[in-house]
């Protein structure tokens, strides 16, 4: 049982928490969960609009029913079909055999792909409008926000955009749907880990996206992730505009390796003299202890990165390597880099780091410092890396 939630008089909220997954994408931490969120239109003909991930149906189909009763659905669509939200595809055209998929050119051989599933479509292009009877949905592409396929559904009647991942968060929603209704600036770090883990590789198409939706009346956004948003649009729109366009603020993310303390001892002299020369948002993570994925959410929020790691085996350290080849996979661009590293016969961590910073195109504000064995000669040049990237970052 559960007490329906109303975005409008046709609109509700059927959506379901999932706090036992660990990981998303079997990749990116979920400490505080994640919701899966789905909309049922109940209208003459009634809609869904996305479903949940597999192991979530039950739960769904639950809330579904207990919305519309027993009557058929006419319409599921489908913004995304990453499994997290098309899991339920099967079941439900199993137990509604007259339900009609309405997706994109994209979206149809992925359903197919995905279940075997041939006919049932409905395909929708650039613009197209689904009646529905007192409301309709029309149909907005925006490909790789997050999948090729990915479209957003846009009732005009009562301003609602259903953006997909767009505007996506991760954390469950723990009784609180919308954003005004749960603790938002809290919501605001998992949204940004969310943008920077999962769409942060598509700023381009994002900001496309952006472009395409700027003249819809939005009063409400239902993204497929995360509260719904009423009352921190404008606010979000910008965040998303920011981060699609690497916008950073001025701090600093010291992200370094360390086997038994050296390198660590050098990211402390940097990060002193960090703070020493004006910066008060000093990251600092061992990317052994702390998973990539709250440091590539902070790197997406700061200007200045600084990188170090011991040589290891002839290479980067093997984390510190995971750490950067994401980042170089991501594209992320427009920051501030300083690199330094040690080694004890034969250096190669920095030589790797200084690719980076080629590969990725980010400034490098020092020399790149490399020291053998244990801090010594080196400390100064250390210290350069702080004090040139304090003076840049505050610029
Ligand atoms: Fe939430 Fe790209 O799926």
């Amino acid at each position: 049982m559960f007490v329906p939630v109303n975005l409008s008089e046709r609109v509700f909220y059927v959506g379901v928490n999932d706090r036992r997954t660990h990981l998303f994408e079997n990749l990116w931490p979920l400490e505080r969960g994640v919701a899966y969120n789905s909309y049922v239109i109940k209208d003459e003909k009634v809609a869904l609009i996305d479903s949940v991930e597999i192991g979530q149906v039950d739960k769904f189909l639950k809330k579904v029913r207990a919305v519309i009763g027993d009557r058929p659905v006419d319409y599921l669509v489908i913004n995304h079909m990453e499994p997290d939200h098309a899991g339920a595809v099967q079941i439900l055209t199993e137990l509604y055999p007259d339900m009609k998929l309405v997706g994109n050119k994209k979206t149809i051989p992925m359903v197919e792909g995905f279940f075997g599933i041939k006919d049932k479509f409905v395909e929708v292009a650039e613009g197209d409008v689904l009646e529905l009877g007192a409301t309709s949905l029309q149909f907005f592409m925006v490909p790789m926000v997050h999948w090729p396929e990915t479209m957003v559904s846009y009732m005009k009647e009562d301003k609602i955009l259903f953006s997909g991942d767009a505007f996506g968060s991760f954390g469950t929603l723990d009784g609180g749907i919308f954003d005004d209704e749960v603790d938002f600036d809290s919501f605001k770090e998992e949204m940004r880990r969310y943008y920077s883990n999962i769409v942060g590789k598509y700023g381009s198409p994002v900001q496309k996206a952006l472009a395409k939706l700027e003249g819809l009346d939005i009063a409400m956004i239902g993204a497929t992730h995360g509260p719904v948003l009423r009352s921190h649009i404008p606010e979000m729109i910008a965040m998303y505009d920011a981060w699609s366009k690497y916008e950073a603020e001025p701090g600093v993310v010291v992200a370094y390796a360390s086997m038994y303390g050296h390198t660590e001892e050098m990211a402390e002299v940097v990060a002193r003299e960090l703070a020493v020369n004006g910066v008060k948002h000093i990251k600092m993570y061992d990317v052994s202890k702390t998973h990539a994925s709250y440091i590539i959410s902070d790197i997406f929020k700061y200007k200045g990165v600084v990188f170090g790691s011991p040589t290891y085996s002839n290479e980067l350290h093997p984390n510190m390597e995971a750490l950067v080849n994401k980042l170089e996979h991501m594209g992320v661009s427009n920051h501030l880099l300083g690199v330094f590293g040690s080694f004890s016969w034969a250096g190669a961590a920095v030589k790797r780091l200084t690719s980076f910073a080629e590969k990725v195109k980010w400034e490098l504000v020092a020399d790149p410092v490399e020291q053998k064995f244990a801090l010594g000669d080196k400390f100064e040049a250390c210290r350069a890396i702080g004090r040139a990237m304090a003076e840049k970052v505050l610029k």
